[in-house]
């Protein structure tokens, strides 16, 4: 992996080494012992409760993506608001539970709480190590018997190849494209929450999401929603059709239909 920081793979649980060795050979990383961790950037540890990231130098903590247990899961269930908003703004109906491309999927929270909104969600990240952590906590959250019936795809890929590819097809069009790329470096809701920092730390700043949402556009069936900074300017200055307002974000809706 072609890394702006060096990161490798180990465990401290002796029954998971082989495990750990094969994620790391898996995904072209380093495989060290539990005792070289301080010569690396990051380390992802894999342990008998799942796949997590310890930030060495810059002393951030860890990070682990868990919709079972613990703070995410719990703001995932209490997040009444936050539900309701996402719902209106793909325009969730009784009878309408839109196909969602999230195409830029992070942790993961949005789209969890899509597909338990009853929506079939694929799920785009281009970060390889964002992936496979969100690829470790799907895979544990959808195994419970509580979300065995969702419908969730997660693919690593960069949404804008993605997108491409699938222009040649209009069968393959998602209803709705849900777009959540990092928020500008000013914004200081974002930035507070230790998930953030560690976000803007390994993908940057996604400075090319203008062009995404120029290609969501075209290929969005019915709408492509925009998650951003409460008063921020739009997405490479398109006005949405209409916006919908939370305590600390915005979603912008660009309506689509028209152009299929
Ligand atoms: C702010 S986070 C998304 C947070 C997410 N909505 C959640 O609920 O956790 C943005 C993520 O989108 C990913 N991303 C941004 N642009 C992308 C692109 N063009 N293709 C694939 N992934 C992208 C970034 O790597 C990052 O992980």
């Amino acid at each position: 992996m072609n890394l702006p920081f060096s990161i490798a793979i180990t465990s401290n649980e002796i029954c998971l080494l082989p495990a750990a060795q094969h994620l790391a050979e898996k995904n072209f990383l380093p495989y060290i012992d539990f005792q070289e961790s301080k010569n690396f950037d990051y380390i992802l540890i894999l342990s008998s409760t799942g796949l997590h990231l310890e930030d060495v130098k810059k002393k951030l903590g860890s990070l682990k993506i868990d919709f079972l247990q613990g703070r995410l899961a719990y703001r995932l269930n209490h997040l009444q608001n936050q539900k309701q908003l996402l719902a209106r703004a793909i325009g969730l109906k009784p009878d309408f539970k839109p196909q969602i491309l999230d195409a830029t999927a992070g942790l993961g929270s949005d789209s969890f709480i899509l597909a338990q909104l009853g929506c079939p969600i694929i799920l785009l990240e281009r970060s390889p190590i964002i992936f496979l952590l969100l690829q470790d906590a799907l895979e544990r959250a959808l195994g419970h018997p509580k979300f065995l019936s969702l419908s969730v795809k997660l693919i690593k890929i960069e949404a804008l190849t993605y997108l491409k590819q699938i222009t040649s097809n209009l069968h393959s069009f998602p209803e709705v494209i849900y777009l959540d790329p990092m928020y500008p470096h000013s914004s200081k809701t974002a930035l507070a929450k230790k998930e953030m920092r560690f976000l803007r730390h390994l993908v940057g700043d996604d400075a090319d999401a203008p062009n995404l949402l120029k290609l969501a556009i075209i290929c969005a069936k019915q709408r492509v929603v925009v998650k951003r900074p409460r008063l921020s300017q739009y997405l490479a200055n398109v006005k949405p059709q209409y916006s919908l307002f939370g305590k600390q974000h915005r979603l912008d809706v660009y309506l689509t239909l028209f152009n299929h």
